[in-house]
């Protein structure tokens, strides 16, 4: 069979992205442009200035994507795009954009949720991940565990009932004054303090299914601290190290009671979270001489990007799953 080359784009949150896949693998140009600094100020992602920054800068960025890879609008076969879960704003313009840019170029249009996208950022390093297997997708908007016991097949089994990882990291983030984005920060804090300095609740731990709740371990973390500022009894490198221990000591262990439960042979680790080293280590030391291998992307391919989603695209593309030029968007998670 011919290369298939895939132009993806991805603007469903801070990051204008677009990228160019070669047959769901091999990656010809990546190019993210993220609005960290813009939403820096504000402590957040304002979801009003993200789709205006997404439209400054969506042209500029798949032009990018194009020279990188030396390749012209001619040359792709397919165009993915991100139409579902994110902000409704920043993903109307990136599906508007594909729509219009597969319609110009006479390509099919493929239809792509992120979160699907995030677990084949692993696939785009490891051509050996086995099946079946267990997805621990910890982003800035989602916390699920999910089941795959195919290439293609991906279901919730578990989720979180309030806060995402990345959302919970980035408001004590904010609250110990760590600055935006709060994971990369709350991660570099913790690394100078002690972990044990500071009880904290591992919120579900004591129940058996894949359920998460951060937002009382949010609540806990900032009582705590109120108290230990006052006492001088923690530092905030103690306080960084102590909610991210917290929080990894869950996520590591409901991933790994998963990949028990269902005889798992791979484990995927994948979103924003995912590049946390804490999280990372526990689930690396915890996988050894186990009947399951661990796999996540490297850091670059955790954070959101468009390599992802053209991908995942790939799969689409093979059966001829394409979208519709009436495609939308839209904001909740949608089938995987
Ligand atoms: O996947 P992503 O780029 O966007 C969403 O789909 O949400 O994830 C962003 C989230 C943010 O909440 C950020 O604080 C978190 O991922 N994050 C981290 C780390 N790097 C990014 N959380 C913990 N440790 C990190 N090293
Ligand atoms: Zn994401």
């Amino acid at each position: 069979m011919e290369d298939v080359l895939i132009l993806g784009i991805e603007t469903s949150c801070d990051e204008t992205a677009a990228a160019i896949v070669k047959n769901g693998q091999e990656i010809i140009s990546n190019v993210v442009n993220s609005q960290v600094p813009v939403h820096q100020q504000f402590g957040g992602v304002v979801p009003e200035v993200a789709s205006r920054k997404h439209i400054e800068n969506i042209a500029v960025v798949v032009d990018a994507a194009f020279q990188q890879a030396g390749l012209n609008y001619h040359d792709i076969d397919a165009v993915a795009v991100t139409n579902m879960p994110g902000l409704i704003g920043a993903l109307l313009v990136g599906v508007s954009f594909a729509k219009a840019f597969a319609y110009g170029i006479e390509r099919p249009l493929i239809a792509v949720n992120h979160l699907r996208g995030h677990i084949y950022a692993n696939f785009l390093e490891h051509n050996n991940i086995e099946f079946p297997a267990v997805c621990l997708v910890v982003s800035g908007g989602h916390s699920s565990i999910l089941w795959m016991p195919d290439d293609d097949t991906l279901e919730v089994i578990g989720e979180t009932r309030d806060d995402a990882a990345g959302e919970a990291f980035d408001k004590v983030a904010r609250f110990l004054g760590l600055g935006y984005p709060g994971g990369p920060a709350v991660q570099k804090a913790a690394a100078q303090g002690d972990p044990n300095k500071v009880v904290l609740p591992r919120v579900f731990l004591d129940r058996s299914d894949y359920e998460f709740s951060f937002s009382g371990l949010k609540t806990a973390a900032m009582n705590e601290w109120k108290k230990a500022e006052k006492r001088g009894t923690a530092t905030v490198y103690d306080m960084a190290a102590s909610f991210q221990a917290a929080l990894v000591d869950v996520l590591a262990e409901k991933t790994i009671r998963a990949a028990r439960q269902y005889r798992a042979k791979s484990i995927l680790l994948a979103g924003g979270v995912a590049a946390n080293t804490a999280l990372r280590l526990q689930l690396k030391q915890r996988s050894q001489e186990q009947p399951f291998s661990l796999y996540y992307p490297s850091l670059s391919l955790c954070t959101d990007n468009a390599a992802m989603i053209a991908g995942s695209a790939y799969a689409s593309f093979i059966k001829g799953y394409f979208a519709p030029l009436t495609l939308n968007a839209q904001p909740g998670q949608g089938s995987l």
